[in-house]
C-alpha cells in the first residue's frame, strides 16, 4: 500500500500514524543542509553564495545588515541558514527549514506553541534570535514524530483526544517530551506544572495530563 492509500481511505482523510510517522521522517531527511538560495531579502536579486550577497549588500545596500549565516543541528541533521539578523529561531524553523510545526501563535512568550527543545531544555522559540543559536542541537515536533520511541506518546494523544483545533497540541506534545526525558515518570501534578506556559485557547488541559500519565505507564511496560 502507498502512502498515499494509506493517507486516503474511502474518499476520507485518515492519517495513520504509521504515514504520520512517514512523512515526518522524510520532512527531517530532506532538511537542506545548506541555503536553497542567497537572495538579497530587500531586491531580490539572487547571489551565487553568500560572499557575493555580501559584495552586493555594499555596493546596493551599504547602509542594510547583511544576512547572516547561522549554523544549527535539527532533528539530527546539520543546517546551514541564511537568516536576517533579527529573525527568531520559530521564523527561522518555518521558512528557512520548512519546519512548520513550532507554530506562531501570540508571538511573545506567552502561549507555549512555539515550544522547541534546545540544548536538551523546552524553549520558546519565539523569543529567541536564531543568530544567538550558533551550534544548538534543536529538536522540534516533526524530529520527535519521526521517532518511533514517541509513538506511544503521540497514541496517548490521540486516545484521550488532547486537541481540539490542533493548533496548539505541536507545543505540548514538544514539552511533554521534554518532561519525560527528564522525568520518566511524572505525577499528575508534575504534568501539569510542566506544561503551565502551553495554553489552550480550546481548552483540553485535563486531557494532556492523562494522556501523559497513559503514556509513561505503557512506556514502562514496554510499548504500544
Ligand atoms: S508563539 Fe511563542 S510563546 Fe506564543
Ligand atoms: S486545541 Fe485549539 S488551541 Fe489548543
Amino acid at each position: 500500500m502507498s502512502r498515499g492509500d494509506q493517507v486516503k481511505q474511502g474518499g476520507n482523510m485518515t492519517l495513520t500514524h504509521e504515514a504520520a510517522q512517514a512523512i515526518s521522517a522524510d520532512k527531517v531527511a530532506s532538511l537542506p543542509a545548506t541555503p536553497a538560495q542567497y537572495r538579497c531579502p530587500i531586491c531580490g536579486k539572487i547571489c551565487v553564495n553568500h560572499e557575493d550577497l555580501k559584495f552586493h549588500y555594499a555596493n546596493e545596500h551599504p547602509d542594510a545588515i547583511v544576512p547572516i549565516i547561522v549554523k544549527l543541528n535539527v532533528n539530527g541533521k546539520d543546517c546551514e541558514v541564511l537568516i536576517e539578523p533579527h529573525w527568531t529561531l520559530q521564523r527561522t524553523l518555518q521558512f528557512q527549514l520548512g519546519l512548520t510545526g513550532a507554530k506562531q501563535m501570540c508571538d511573545s512568550g506567552a502561549c507555549g506553541s512555539c515550544t522547541v527543545i534546545m540544548d536538551g531544555r523546552a524553549v520558546l522559540s519565539c523569543t529567541i534570535l536564531a543568530a544567538e543559536c550558533e551550534g544548538k542541537v534543536i529538536e522540534t515536533v516533526e524530529g520527535i514524530a519521526a521517532n518511533p520511541k514517541w509513538k506511544t506518546l503521540i497514541d496517548s494523544y490521540c486516545r484521550w483526544d488532547a486537541m481540539q483545533c490542533g493548533y496548539c497540541t505541536p507545543g505540548f506534545l514538544v514539552t511533554a517530551k521534554a518532561l519525560l526525558d527528564k522525568n520518566p515518570n511524572p505525577t499528575e501534578e508534575e504534568c501539569r506544572e510542566a506544561l503551565a506556559g502551553n495554553i489552550c485557547i480550546c481548552g483540553t488541559y485535563p486531557r494532556h495530563s492523562q494522556a501523559i500519565l497513559e503514556a509513561t505507564m505503557k512506556m514502562a511496560e514496554g510499548g504500544e
